[in-house]
């Protein structure tokens, strides 16, 4: 979905337009105007899915409060629509917080039978009071709390024992159909109580997952079994500028609090729709028995077009009075049950685990199995993942197992029939503690489940693997070479790393055999032509851990230059948008490795891209010169100074250290920037000096 452009919507001028100098009243009022457009924006795009303006005057937007917000901090707003980005809570766990109320669970059932049993059972309860049934999605997420003061989101909290459970604000914050602020035009015709709770899901819809999941696959890392265990990995992620990309989304199914707006549960949601919450379309009342089976039914066969899982359906009584003379057991309300679909699932015979070494030397354990049919497809290998899940499955050779699949990736072995067991079968299934490929000895990283063979430049299927990720598609596209002549050169002793490929000859790949020629000249050829391939793809191509190819295009965007990445400390990549700290971690160790510099300068001998495509360099005025952007201004945005700073050879850098050549400072530079600049002596410069400094033709 794209937002849609219309002219007058962002009518408001821009404070950049023109040189104009706002008061402090202007700016508060500008902040506030611009977050109250940007969360009405966000709702139409993530809730409503009906956009009014382009992405392009969204994001010209964002980036005006971003720079407002950033000049004026005595404004700061944690319902901000900016502070969906996130941010690093650090190394310390969530806190914990008490549930006003205990999150019960529903009592759970996959028998129709029982289905009437609930509906008789509610019958009696009501005294043959008339009832309606509230037939919901049973959505395959981690349940969520989120507390409301004066319409905005003050706290969101997760599950936990029910009792109690973790503070997942600033996760939740990032999830962009939660609104931060409630949809103000609602308030006079549908007004929300002052103080309220609205309970829901949080899942990640299969697009998202299985994104989430390739972009895994490619980097080695273990990959998530279901939507369910992605979201809940993702909620509970520290840093949530990682969550925030992580495509999360959020039902709402369930208000409370002392003075909400109706008798009814169905209509109650509609009004919690109405202020700006995602409530399903796809809830149902029903007046009987049939209604509800009617629903099931439908939905045990639709849910497979759904866009994200449900794993069955919730029955709730609709009116509350109706549910307050019901009541609770001690674990579940008398007046709601879920109904869950069975999975589909298959049972087979395990036959053997191999493992298989990636090129970061994860080794990753795959059962072969006995082929089976699972929905459609015939299966035969399941990923086991790691050695916990090996052992947690208490797995032996010959087991007869369940296989389910979740998304496109393989499927996955859920459980062991023990009963089908035969005593005489092999003890356990061992994890190696050597290398199935080159023998070394095995790692495992506190703190991480898988192994690694950390013989990074003596193991093959390390090696080759490496020259294959430089070579794919997204990276340097060297399309008439694939894994196999890959395999081939290596084993010939042609080439050792990726660098080794801009050494080929057509004697090394065609010998003597004339009718290898036309391909090998071919090979070569695109060799030649891949060394003009962009700074992205050569950062995405040198396989540094956590780049991912939206990463590397973040920072070849804001580093021009591979020069200019390999140089930048840990601080400065975790400033940059999107980068976060195990990313920007990741990247120092990589540029910290004389191997890996090593391999970067024959790289570069061999005439590779090291820097951004046409960005001509427009001077050397500012080489060498480390620079500070502080303040708002008024002739250019801050993007555009930076953009000058590189075009004329300088760097600018996010914090003030005696490095600092001087700062480029606008109005209402921060006070404590301007205490550091002259506690370390460094100049300021303001924009119309700047300029000048750049325009002058010495
Ligand atoms: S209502 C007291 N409605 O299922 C009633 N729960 O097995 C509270 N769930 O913990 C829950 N979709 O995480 C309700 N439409 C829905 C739901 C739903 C999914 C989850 C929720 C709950 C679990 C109970």
């Amino acid at each position: 979905m794209s937002r849609k452009k219309s002219a007058d919507t962002y009518a408001q001028p821009s404070l950049f337009d023109e040189p104009i100098s706002l008061s402090d009243k202007d700016i508060k009022a500008q902040i506030e105007h611009l977050r109250a457009e940007l969360h009405r924006h966000n709702r139409n795009y993530y809730v409503l899915n009906a956009p009014e303006i382009s992405d392009q005057e969204f994001d010209a937007m964002m980036r005006e409060l971003q720079e407002l917000e950033r000049a004026n901090p005595q404004y700061f707003d944690p319902n901000s629509p900016t502070q969906r980005v996130g941010s690093d809570l650090g190394s310390g766990g969530f806190p914990t917080v008490r549930h006003e109320r205990p999150m019960l669970s529903l009592g759970n059932t996959y028998n129709r039978a029982e289905v009437t049993e609930f509906y008789e059972r509610i019958k009696d309860g009501l005294d043959g009071e008339p009832f309606q049934i509230c037939c919901e999605l049973k959505f395959d997420g981690l349940s969520i709390s989120l507390l409301y003061e004066e319409g905005r989101l003050i706290r969101a909290v997760t599950r936990g024992d029910g009792v109690q459970g973790d503070d997942v604000t600033a996760n939740v914050r990032t999830i962009r159909s939660v609104p931060l602020v409630l949809n103000s035009s609602d308030k006079v015709v549908n007004p929300w109580p002052a103080r309220f709770e609205i309970r829901g899901e949080v899942l990640m819809p299969w697009d998202s997952f299985n994104n989430l999941n390739a972009e895994r696959a490619e980097a080695e890392e273990p990959l998530f079994a279901n939507p369910r265990n992605a979201a809940s990995g993702s909620l509970k992620t520290k840093d949530s500028s990682v969550v925030a990309h992580r495509g999360l989304d959020a039902y709402l199914y369930f208000l409370l609090g002392s003075d909400i707006p109706t008798e009814s549960h169905y209509q109650n949601m509609q009004t919690a729709k109405s202020w700006g919450f995602k409530v399903s379309e796809h809830t149902r009342l029903a007046s009987s028995v049939d209604e509800i089976f009617e629903f099931i039914d439908y939905w045990d066969e639709a849910r497979h077009r759904l866009p994200f899982a449900i794993d069955g359906i919730v029955l709730k009584v609709d009116s509350i009075a109706q549910q307050q003379k019901l009541g609770y057991t001690a674990k579940s309300p008398r007046w709601a049950i879920a109904y869950k679909y069975k999975a589909e699932r298959a049972r087979t015979r395990l036959l053997s685990v191999s493992y298989q070494v990636g090129r970061t030397g994860a080794v990753t354990p795959v059962a072969n199995m006995e082929p089976v049919d699972l929905a459609g497809t015939v299966v035969r290998r399941a990923s086991l993942h790691n050695e916990d899940i090996i052992l947690g499955l208490d797995l032996r050779q010959g087991d007869y197992v369940y296989v389910e699949k979740a998304g496109e990736i393989i499927p996955q072995i859920v459980g062991v029939d023990k009963s089908a067991r035969i005593e005489s079968l092999k003890p356990a299934i061992e994890f190696p503690d050597h290398c199935p490929a080159c023998g070394h000895e095995l790692v495992r990283v506190e703190g991480e489940a898988a192994h690694y063979c950390p013989n990074e430049a003596g193991c093959p299927p390390q090696i080759k693997g490496k020259i294959e990720h430089f070579i794919s598609r997204d990276a340097m596209n060297i399309g008439s070479l694939g894994p196999e002549t890959v395999d081939d050169y290596y084993e010939r002793g042609l080439i050792h790393n990726a660098a080794d490929l801009y050494m080929l000859r057509l004697e090394d790949l065609a010998g003597t055999d004339l009718s290898r020629e036309v391909s090998a000249r071919k090979i070569l050829a695109a060799i030649e032509q891949s060394k003009q391939a962009s700074l992205d793809r050569v950062i995405f191509a040198l396989g540094i851990r956590f780049v991912g190819k939206v990463v590397a295009r973040l920072l070849s965007q804001h580093y021009h230059s591979l020069d200019a990445l390999r140089t930048a400390s840990q601080e400065d990549l975790g400033e940059v948008e999107g980068v976060g700290n195990i990313i920007a971690e990741s990247v120092v160790r990589w540029f910290s490795d004389p191997d890996n510099l090593q391999f970067l300068e024959r790289l570069r001998s061999f005439g590779v891209r090291m820097e951004e495509e046409n960005q001509t360099v427009l001077s050397e005025k500012l080489k060498d010169k480390s620079i500070v952007i502080s303040g708002t201004f008024q002739k250019h945005s801050r993007e555009e100074y930076k953009n000058l700073i590189f075009l004329h050879g300088g760097k600018n850098a996010s914090s003030i250290s005696n490095k600092t050549s001087f700062i480029l400072a606008g109005e209402n530079m921060g006070p404590s920037k301007l205490e550091k600049a002259q506690k370390l002596g460094i100049p300021l410069m303001n924009e119309d000096e700047f300029l000048q400094l750049i325009e002058t033709n010495t």
